[in-house]
C-alpha cells in the first residue's frame, strides 16, 4: 500500500478502506508519510468529503494511534466535557469542581489556546504556582482523592491529532466536520471518562459559523463516542459574542471565582448549568434536568463548589486566589474604550474581541509564543445593552502600552449599534441527548 495511492483515491472522490485510512493514521505517526502528503490528503478530505463510517474509521484509529488512559481504577462514573472553541469561555474552571463537588468523578484534560481561542491550561496556568502538568498516576491520584482534575494531555495521547492538528492549522483545513469529530472524538476516547458533553460552539467566533453546520458536526460526534461505547450529549451553544465579561486568562478565572460565588454573568451561568446537568444526568446522578440543577444550585449556594475549586488548584500546588484573589497577575497598562454613539448595542463580534485579546498578549498565534497572563478584554456593554456616547464599552489590559494602542482601533469594529432594542439570543441554541 502507498500513501500517494490513498490520497489519489481520496482526491477522486472515493470511499476509503478500514485498511486505507488505518495505513494513512499509522503513516502519520510513524512518520513515512511527509508533511507535504498530510496536506493533501487533508485538503482531499475537506474537498472530497469523508462519509459515517470512514470518519468512525478514522477516529478509532486515531484514538488507537498512542496511550489510552486508564481511568477503572477511580470508582464511579468518570465524565468529562470538551468545547470545539470559543472567546471568553471559562466554563470548564467553574463546571469541574462544581459536578465534582456532587460526587461525581471529573478527569479534564484540557489544551493551550490557539488562534481566538483560549486554552483552559492557559487561564489555570495564571494562577500562581499551579501545576497543570501532572503525570498519569498524579492525575488519577488527584482524582481518587478528591474527585477532580484539570491536566494537559500526556505528550503520547492521540500523538495523530497532535501531527493533524499543527498540519490543519496551515493549511486552511481546520474548518471540516469529519476532521472535526475526529479530532474531538479521538482524543475523548482515549481520554478514558465514561461519558462526555459536547459545547459545540455556533457563530462568529466558532469554527461553525450557522446552526446546520453545528447540528451536524454534533450529531456525528454523538454517534461516533456511542459507537465507541461512551454515554454522550451534546449542546450548541451561541458564539457570536463572547461568553461572560471577561476574556484573557487571570481576567477570565476572577469571572470564574465569581460565578462560583453565585455572581457573574447570565449567559456564562445558563450555558454551565446546563452543560453541568447534562454531566450530572450522564453519570446518573439525577432523573431529570430540574433535579440535576437544583443540586448544582446548592452546591453553588452553600460552597461547596467553591470550596472544591479551592481544594483542586491547592492539590495542584496553586496559591489560594480564592481567599487572595490580589495575587493573580495584574496588567501594568489599562485603556478604557468609550462609544462613539448612542444607541443598543446590536452585536459585539467575538472574533475581533479574540483577535484584540491575542494582540494584546493574551494569547499565541503561534505554539511558541509566550502569554501575559494578566492580558485581556472585560466588556462593560454587550449586545442589548443601551449607550450613550461617551460611556465606557470595554476595558483593554496588557503590559504593552503599543499593545493597548494597536488594540483599540481595531476592537471599536467588534460593536454594531441600532435605535431599536435587539433580539438578544437565547445561549443554548439546542441540546442532543
Ligand atoms: N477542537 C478539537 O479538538 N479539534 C478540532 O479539530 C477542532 C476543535
Amino acid at each position: 500500500m502507498r500513501i500517494f495511492d490513498i490520497i489519489d483515491r481520496k482526491k477522486n472522490g472515493n470511499t476509503l478502506t478500514d485498511e486505507e485510512i488505518r495505513f494513512f493514521v499509522q503513516s502519520v505517526v510513524d512518520g513515512t508519510a511527509s508533511n507535504e502528503q498530510i496536506g493533501a490528503m487533508l485538503m482531499a478530505i475537506v474537498l472530497r468529503g469523508m462519509d459515517e463510517w470512514e470518519t468512525e474509521v478514522l477516529t478509532m484509529a486515531m484514538a488507537e494511534s498512542g496511550d489510552r488512559i486508564d481511568l477503572s481504577s477511580i470508582d464511579g462514573i468518570k465524565v468529562d466535557k470538551h468545547s470545539t472553541g470559543g472567546v471568553g469561555d471559562k466554563t470548564t474552571l467553574i463546571l469541574v469542581p462544581l459536578v465534582a463537588s456532587l460526587g461525581i468523578p471529573v478527569a479534564k484534560f484540557s489544551g493551550r489556546g490557539l488562534g481566538l481561542t483560549g486554552g483552559t491550561i492557559d487561564k489555570l496556568a495564571s494562577i500562581p504556582d499551579m501545576h497543570t502538568n501532572l503525570s498519569e498516576d498524579q492525575f488519577i491520584s488527584q482524582i481518587q482523592q478528591i474527585g477532580c482534575a484539570i491536566a494537559t494531555t500526556g505528550k503520547n495521547l492521540d500523538p495523530c491529532d497532535k501531527k493533524l492538528y499543527a498540519i490543519r492549522d496551515v493549511t486552511a483545513t481546520v474548518d471540516c466536520i469529519p476532521l472535526i469529530a475526529s479530532s474531538i472524538m479521538s482524543k475523548k476516547i482515549a481520554s478514558g471518562s465514561d461519558a462526555v458533553v459536547l459545547d459545540v460552539k455556533c457563530g462568529r467566533g466558532a469554527f461553525m459559523k450557522d446552526l446546520k453546520g453545528a447540528k451536524k458536526l454534533a450529531e456525528l460526534c454523538v454517534k461516533i463516542g456511542k459507537k465507541a461505547g461512551l454515554r454522550m450529549s451534546a449542546v450548541i451553544s451561541d458564539m457570536n459574542e463572547p461568553l461572560g465579561n471577561a476574556v484573557g486568562n487571570s481576567l477570565e478565572v476572577c469571572e470564574a471565582l465569581d460565578l462560583l460565588r453565585g455572581k457573574g454573568q447570565k449567559d456564562l451561568k445558563t450555558l454551565t448549568m446546563c452543560l453541568a446537568s447534562h454531566m450530572v444526568l450522564l453519570a446518573g446522578k439525577a432523573e431529570n434536568t430540574k433535579d440535576a440543577e437544583q443540586m448544582l444550585q446548592a452546591s453553588l449556594d452553600d460552597g461547596r463548589a467553591l470550596r472544591k475549586f479551592r481544594e483542586m488548584i491547592r492539590h495542584q500546588g496553586a496559591k489560594d486566589i480564592t481567599e487572595d484573589p490580589d495575587l493573580l497577575p495584574k496588567a501594568r497598562f489599562r485603556g478604557v474604550v468609550t462609544s462613539e454613539h448612542d444607541g443598543y448595542v446590536s452585536g459585539l463580534d467575538a472574533a475581533r474581541i479574540g483577535h484584540a485579546a491575542n494582540v494584546l498578549g493574551a494569547g499565541r498565534l503561534k505554539k511558541e509564543d509566550s502569554i501575559d497572563y494578566s492580558a485581556g478584554v472585560y466588556l462593560y456593554k454587550k449586545a442589548g445593552d443601551y449607550v450613550k456616547k461617551g460611556d465606557e464599552l470595554l476595558c483593554l489590559y496588557s503590559k504593552s502600552k503599543d499593545a493597548i494602542m494597536d488594540a483599540e482601533d481595531d476592537i471599536r469594529k467588534a460593536y454594531t449599534f441600532s435605535d431599536t432594542k435587539p433580539e438578544t439570543g437565547n445561549i443554548i441554541l439546542e441540546e442532543k441527548f
